[in-house]
């Protein structure tokens, strides 16, 4: 994945920031639905199994509610995951260019988990549905005691089966790997101290990168928990669920979300704590304040809606969690922009030259100031056409030149002593270029000043 970085071109510092905050934006989006996606999958694979081995319909209607809530549609799935995940991969080969630091490899092959995942899991779906429907039809071929055909939906229904939980495993496997591996990859990329970790074995080790990785995982079970309850009981979003379900779904709900509101805080306060001295900022601690104090709300609400239940406690401790999450993100993205102030420098020199790069080799430069120009604003001063000033007329010296401007451009670049009758002439640091352009101007102004006949 290291190509990426080579393929990048270093940016100027506005354009740093700007990266920044699109980062941010992207894991904004990503690390929570992502959490969620994740959550309910291990979930409904859970119960899925569960639902199998005890023949107990309720958790399978569970897992499959599980799997429909989080996958509920196509083109939210590639705006809250896909896109924001491919741009987070880019973002980080930009910032992490000319480093030896495996970040961006680590997002790389987040998202080829991620879209791997996100295939297997919608298999996982629709093969649930297959089921319902093929459950449905072997009861009719057993009640008009069709033998044969019962026989042959039973031996396919069992192979669904068979492609259904595999492809449940292995996605929930692969989702799993590409949120640890962007967590981590966030991780790596705020904290410049690991950009020169090129081997994974130290990486791995590194307590930044696991504390980053554990929030991740606290917040994707306490998303799924939240999730679960908003979408069971939050008024017009509710799902027709039979009670049962409901209740079911109120108990993991209610578990999750604690598991969730309990662990945030802690890992904040360790982050905070292990936060690298070079990346801490006001606004960091500020950020991290009002994470922990969102997350006590939204703990607050969700207790509250457990006695009262009333679904605005929920909607509200629902928006608390993820302002809080919120807050979490953008602290740690807020921290890559001041950690990385070395980098930046490094990166907008390299753009600067680039650029310069760029200009000359498109010739910008010889256009940039004419012949005439460089002669008014460099020349004059010491030279007229036809009167001698501190130099001599041109007149008198630039028809030597003409046919020979090569010299000329030279004289000008490095001047020689030509006549004892004047003082030398000194350098004027013109770039070879503009010295090009000026000697142009001056053959051509004399050739048209001297008539033809005089010519030599
Ligand atoms: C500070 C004054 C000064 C400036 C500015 C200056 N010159 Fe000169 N230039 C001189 C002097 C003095 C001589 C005479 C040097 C000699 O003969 O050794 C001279 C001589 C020359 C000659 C005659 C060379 C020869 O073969 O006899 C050319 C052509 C010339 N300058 C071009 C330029 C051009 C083009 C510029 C602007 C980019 C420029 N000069 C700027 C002072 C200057």
């Amino acid at each position: 994945m290291d190509f990426l970085k080579d393929i990048a071109v270093p940016q100027s510092l506005e354009h740093f920031h700007l990266l920044v905050l699109v980062s941010t934006i992207s894991a904004l989006v990503f690390i929570p639905y992502v959490g969620f996606v994740a959550g309910s999958s291990i979930l409904s694979l859970w119960y899925d199994r569960k639902g199998r081995r005890e023949q107990n319909a309720l958790f399978l209607q569970f897992a499959h509610d599980l799997i429909d809530g989080a996958l509920f549609n196509k083109t939210l799935v590639a705006f809250l995951a896909v896109l924001p995940g491919l741009s987070l991969v880019f973002i980080y080969a930009q910032i992490l260019q000319r480093t030896p630091s495996s970040g961006v490899s680590l997002a790389g092959f987040g998202f080829l988990f991620l879209v791997a995942g996100l295939v297997l899991l919608y298999s996982f779906k629709y093969t649930f549905r297959v089921q319902d429907i093929l459950g449905s039809y072997q009861q009719l071929l057993k009640n008009q005691s069709r033998k044969q055909e019962f026989e042959n939906a039973a031996s396919y229904q069992k192979s669904n089966t068979q492609a259904h939980l595999r492809s449940g495993r292995y996605g929930t496997f692969f989702l799993l790997a590409a949120y640890i591996l962007y967590s981590a990859a966030a991780g790596v990329t705020a904290n410049p101290l690991l950009w020169d970790l090129d081997s994974s074995v130290e990486l791995f080790i590194s307590p930044d990168v696991w504390l980053k990785v554990i929030e991740s995982v606290f917040i994707s079970i306490g998303i799924t928990g939240l999730g679960i309850l908003y979408f069971t009981f939050s008024g017009k979003k509710q799902m027709d669920r039979t009670p049962d379900c409901s209740s079911l779904a109120k108990i993991i709900g209610t578990r999750f979300s604690i598991i969730g509101l309990l662990g945030l805080p802690i890992t904040t306060l360790f982050n905070i704590a292990a936060i690298s001295e070079q990346a801490a900022t006001g606004p960091n601690y500020a950020l991290a304040s009002v994470a922990v104090i969102f997350f006590f709300l939204s703990a607050h609400f969700i207790y509250g809606y457990t006695k009262l239940l009333q679904p605005a406690a929920l909607t509200a401790g629902f928006a608390l969690f993820f302002i809080a999450a919120g807050a979490l993100i953008v602290s740690s993205n807020l921290a890559l922009g001041t950690a990385a102030r070395q980098q930046l420098a490094v990166l907008a020199f390299a753009h600067d030259k680039s650029l310069e790069e760029l200009k000359s080799s498109l010739g910008v430069i010889a256009v940039s100031f004419t012949g005439e120009e460089i002669y008014t604003t460099r020349c004059e001063s010491c030279h007229l056409f036809d009167r001698k000033k501190v130099g001599p007329p041109y007149q008198e010296t630039v028809p030597n030149y003409q046919g020979r401007k090569a010299e000329l451009v030279s004289f000008i670049l490095h001047p020689v002593k030509k006549n004892p009758d004047y003082p030398p002439m000194q350098n004027p640091g013109l770039k070879p270029a503009e010295a090009d352009s000026v000697a142009s101007y001056l053959l051509r102004r004399i050739a048209a000043a001297i008539p033809s006949g005089d010519k030599k």
